[in-house]
């Protein structure tokens, strides 16, 4: 039952048992259909609700799926956990900390009170407010620049050359209003270290990157391999970020229900709007999870349930 807990040893269990559970965890939770699949971004609406993927990658680099495991999504939120983790390993530890914080907002990732309760303060780079703020302080003087910063970090950790989803970015560009207000917002409180609209156009690209939930389960298994993408054995940050965007992760990956992800999984995570949450198990690899209807916080409902049971049949509760 759930209320079984697998003994949490020093690595992920044998290869077969993972493959197990991950197909028991697939049967188990695609039959739930409570939540709805977000339509403010209007291309993000036409998602088929049924699709359900799976993935756990080790760090020893092997892959394990189920499910819709290579279709591809726009990455929205999730990229928030790898950008940060660039810029931080860009500009240091103490340089992020101070700009952008570390505590979470207890509000929704869109709040514009946030920033109003909070002496404009962005407060951490999961929310959109601290993830704008985050990607410009990305290097490079212009926006070309600071895109391919981003857009070469983010397919490294994945392993491979990731693609623009056209349609999400200009169906998002169009109706993005509140995150330039955000942006200006932020500038008006000298907390925008680049153009504000400049840097939203970033952002929405960014947040527009094509992964299948494979990918995310490599791009979260670098984190838990401390930097190291297990599948290429590139290095793509530093052990010491690593460290720093789980603790980010753990804090505010689920905006205001993150208290209820930790208490519930154990593990740092981080969700997106299109359906994606990823979570990391420190040295022993990352898992990720994809369905499109979501929970009012925004967050994929299969996808907490699914993690969930896997977090702990795998035994990867981390306290
Ligand atoms: O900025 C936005 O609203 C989207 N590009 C990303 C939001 C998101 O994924 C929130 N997640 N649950």
């Amino acid at each position: 039952s759930l209320d079984d807990q697998a003994v949490s040893t020093g690595s992920l269990p044998d290869e077969e048992r993972v493959q197990h559970l991950l197909d028991t965890a697939h049967g188990r939770y695609r039959g739930l259909d409570e939540g709805v699949v977000a339509d403010y971004i209007p291309e993000l609406g036409i998602a088929d609700p049924g699709l359900f993927g799976l993935a756990v990658a080790g760090v020893g680099g092997r892959v394990f799926v189920a499910g819709d495991s290579s279709h591809e999504i726009s990455i929205q939120s999730i990229s928030k956990a790898f950008v940060f983790a660039l810029v931080c390993d860009a500009i240091g530890h103490d340089e992020v900390w101070r700009t952008v914080g570390v505590n979470n907002t207890g509000l929704p990732f869109n709040s514009v009170m946030a920033l109003e309760l909070n002496g404009g303060s962005p407060m951490n780079p999961m929310v959109n407010a601290g993830a704008l703020a985050t990607t410009a302080l990305a290097p490079g003087a212009t926006s070309a620049a600071k895109w391919k910063f981003v857009h070469d970090g983010l397919s490294r950790f994945a392993g491979r050359v990731l693609e623009l989803d056209i349609a999400v970015y200009e169906s998002e560009a169009a109706n993005n209003q509140r995150n330039q207000a955000i942006a200006r917002l932020l500038q008006s409180y000298g907390r925008m270290a680049f153009d504000p609209l400049q840097t939203t156009d970033v952002y929405t690209k960014q947040c527009s990157l094509l992964v299948s939930t494979r990918d995310l389960a490599v791009m979260a298994a670098t984190l838990a391999d401390g930097g190291v993408n297990p599948v290429t054995g590139e290095r793509v940050v530093s052990a010491a970020t690593s460290r720093d965007t789980l603790a980010v992760m753990a804090t505010t990956g689920l905006y205001e229900m993150s208290g209820d992800w930790l208490y519930e999984i154990g593990m740092p995570g981080k969700s997106g709007v299109s359906g994606g949450i990823i979570t990391v198990s420190p040295g022993k690899g990352g898992m990720a999870t994809f369905s499109p209807r979501l929970d009012p916080a925004g967050n994929s409902v299969r996808g907490q349930s699914a993690t969930r049971y896997l977090s702990r049949a795998l035994g990867l509760n981390l306290f």
